[in-house]
């Protein structure tokens, strides 16, 4: 079994600048923030021992959360502390995210402050870790390498529902027996008061965030719990609390066709040169009954793919109707940098080479092999997180109506609702833990809130929601961007409004509205989002949650 606390990062292989492995059981973990060079130049690390349980503070028993900085490089008279980042999932790596943004952060805020990522309690570096299986190998059976079993589309077959349902009761068991010492421990608001144990860490007393996707969750729980400790904090791509409470995921679809339409319309104004599933279209619509024809003869009759010899079990595999609406789904994810693949993909499944869409599907190999690359437990972990926040009891009928309820809004709700049912048969949670909001919170200094107004998973109405009711006085920035959260894609207008925000206070103006510098299937590089032309957002093959990557398994 690989040892869980000495991964190479996710991410390195595809990151743009050199990193080097970091072992992380090096470091002895204490009770202030000890740092050691780690990574790359710029970046440290240390583990902080927090409690356990915060309702028992003086119980021996810690967590140790694996902490990294891009150190700020002002001098210390003009140092400002600490920005934590939470890059969503749950599940996702705040280390990781800190490791690859950080210095992109960094000259968006200034130099004055440190950029911080954490992986939250039960999550990646962090320990205790959040595990459903024994080994990797257990793991990799449950899961096959094209990750479809995840997420399945719930349209596959008769039993799609009915199947997901028995299998997340099995997964709901495994977790509540194999964690069982520490799983109620491993809650957003818990999480929430790490951040403020580590702000503290650093010596001060009031927070600076910026948390995307389910990190606004995280975001808005911090404020709502401990509201007069919010010195700046951005929420981009917003899940409204009260909503995530109550697990009521009906608004995180809201705006989900229109990305899939945007795909339709940019693909046919780039014109058959550049999206390579234009097809000769004389409107989107043509487009659009295109992917309706391929996905309909892919319900009759799935295809062999072979996309890769070297490649191992990751290799080859069959590309089916799931599969096809998993990988359109992630590409709304970050349209920018994914529409021209899926278009290519979507042109060669078309002709009959099922090999490009199935490699986008980011199928992961698996070995036994000593030192092999790890897997990703960010699902469990997420899962784990969501199914102890939120109090779900659902039977079968209960999520047959709720999946009829959210087919009706969404054309993904069949890769979505298994978000959902993940927690079917969910027993774990804790006595006294946090249940959302009751009313309208006052925070010591306003919140800034982000909405991207087509936003596959976090939509725009909740974004507008969360700045009217629940954080009254609130600054709301909209986006005029497709894709999850700003980092989708660079923008110099949001960057000054996200800058002077963390710097000065100052809020956007009433009805301000940023776009992006890029556009969709653009042919000047200039104005891609796919890091070739662009240096920074985007970064190709992250594994972080809430990024809607192709190795991540997507969620907020
Ligand atoms: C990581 O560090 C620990 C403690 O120093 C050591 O026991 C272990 O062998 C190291 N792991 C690797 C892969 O170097
Ligand atoms: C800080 O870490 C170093 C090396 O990892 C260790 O030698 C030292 O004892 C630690 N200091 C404290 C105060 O924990
Ligand atoms: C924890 O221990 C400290 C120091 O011994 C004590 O002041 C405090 O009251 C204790 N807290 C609880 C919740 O028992
Ligand atoms: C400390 O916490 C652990 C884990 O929850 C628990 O098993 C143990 O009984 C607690 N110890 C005390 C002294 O409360
Ligand atoms: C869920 O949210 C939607 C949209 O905000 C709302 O219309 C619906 O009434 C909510 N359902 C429940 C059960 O709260
Ligand atoms: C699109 O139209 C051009 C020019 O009429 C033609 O050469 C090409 O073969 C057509 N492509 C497809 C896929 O029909
Ligand atoms: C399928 O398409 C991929 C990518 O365009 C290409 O590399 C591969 O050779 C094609 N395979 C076949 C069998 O045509
Ligand atoms: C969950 O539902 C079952 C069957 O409907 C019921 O017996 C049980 O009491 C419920 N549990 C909770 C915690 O509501
Ligand atoms: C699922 O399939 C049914 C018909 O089989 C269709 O009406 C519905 O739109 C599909 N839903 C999704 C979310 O694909
Ligand atoms: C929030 O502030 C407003 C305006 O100062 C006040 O009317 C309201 O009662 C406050 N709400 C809470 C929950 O403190
Ligand atoms: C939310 O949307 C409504 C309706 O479009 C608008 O009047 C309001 O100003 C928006 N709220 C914010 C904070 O922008
Ligand atoms: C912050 O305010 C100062 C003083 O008004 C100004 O010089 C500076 O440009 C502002 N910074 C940002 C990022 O808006």
């Amino acid at each position: 079994m690989l040892n869980r606390s000495s991964f190479v990062l996710l991410a390195a292989a595809s990151t743009a600048f050199a990193l080097t492995e970091f072992n992380w059981t090096s470091i002895e973990p204490s009770t202030s923030l000890n740092w050691t060079a780690c990574y790359a130049d710029g970046l440290d690390c240390a583990r902080l021992l927090v409690p356990l349980d915060y309702a028992s503070p003086n119980n021996s028993t810690t967590a140790a959360l694996a902490i990294t900085r891009f150190r700020s490089t002002s001098p210390s008279s003009s140092y400002r502390g600490p920005i934590l980042l939470n890059p969503g999932g749950p599940g996702g790596s705040g280390v990781e995210f800190a490791v690859v943004y950080g210095s992109e952060i960094a000259g968006i805020v200034g130099a004055e402050y440190d950029i911080v990522g954490f992986d939250p309690r039960g999550v990646s570096f962090s320990t205790p870790t959040i595990s459903w299986f024994l080994n990797d190998a257990e793991r990799a059976l449950w899961y096959p390498p094209n990750q479809n079993t995840v997420l399945p589309s719930l349209n596959e077959t008769a039993l799609g529902l009915p199947y997901a349902y028995a299998r997340a009761q099995v997964q709901s068991q495994l977790a509540a027996a194999r964690d069982a010492d520490f799983l109620q421990y491993m809650t957003t608001d818990y999480t929430a008061q790490d951040m403020l144990t580590i702000t503290e860490a650093f010596g001060f007393e009031k927070l600076k965030y910026w948390g995307v996707s389910y990190g606004t969750v995280l975001g808005q729980t911090f404020a709502a719990l401990f509201p007069d400790k919010v010195e700046r904090v951005v929420i981009d791509g917003v899940l409204p609390i009260d909503d995530w409470y109550s697990a009521n995921l009906t608004e995180t679809m809201l705006d989900t066709n229109q990305v899939l339409d945007a795909f339709f319309t940019s693909c046919f104004e780039a014109g058959p040169s550049v999206c390579a599933f234009h097809n000769n279209a004389s409107s989107p619509s043509d487009i659009a009954t295109a992917l309706v024809d391929l996905l309909l003869s892919l319900q009759q009759k799935p295809v062999p793919a072979v996309a890769s010899l070297t490649a191992g079990n990751a290799g080859y595999g069959v590309v089916d109707y799931s599969l096809v609406k998993n990988v359109i789904f992630q590409s709304l994810y970050q349209p920018y940098k994914e529409f021209p693949a899926l278009a290519q993909a979507l042109a060669d499944l078309a002709a009959g080479n099922a090999s490009t869409i199935y490699a986008a599907s980011g199928p992961q190999e698996f070995t036994c092999e000593p030192g092999a690359a790890p897997v990703n437990k960010m699902f469990e972990a997420g899962a784990s997180i969501t199914c102890t926040d939120v109090r779900l009891n659902d039977t079968l009928a209960d999520l047959q109506s709720y999946y009829a309820g959210m087919a009706a809004i969404s054309e993904f709700a069949d890769v979505w609702v298994p978000v959902r049912i993940a927690c079917a048969g969910w027993k774990v949670h804790r006595p006294g833990q946090y249940t959302g909001p009751t009313g309208p919170t006052n925070t010591s200094a306003p919140l800034l809130v982000i909405g991207n107004l087509r936003d596959p998973v976090t939509s725009w109405p909740g974004a507008n929601q969360t700045a009217e009711v629940l954080f009254p006085g609130a600054g709301f920035l909209t986006y005029n961007a497709s894709g999850h959260t700003s980092f989708i894609a660079p923008s110099t207008c949001l960057d000054a409004y996200v800058g002077a925000y963390f710097r000065n206070g100052t809020l956007p103006p009433a009805g301000a509205v940023c776009q992006p510098d890029v556009q969709l299937f653009a042919t000047n590089a200039s104005a891609r989002a796919d890091g070739g032309g662009v240096s920074r957002r985007g970064v190709p093959g992250l594994t972080m949650g809430g990024m809607g990557t192709r190795k991540g398994l997507f969620s907020f």
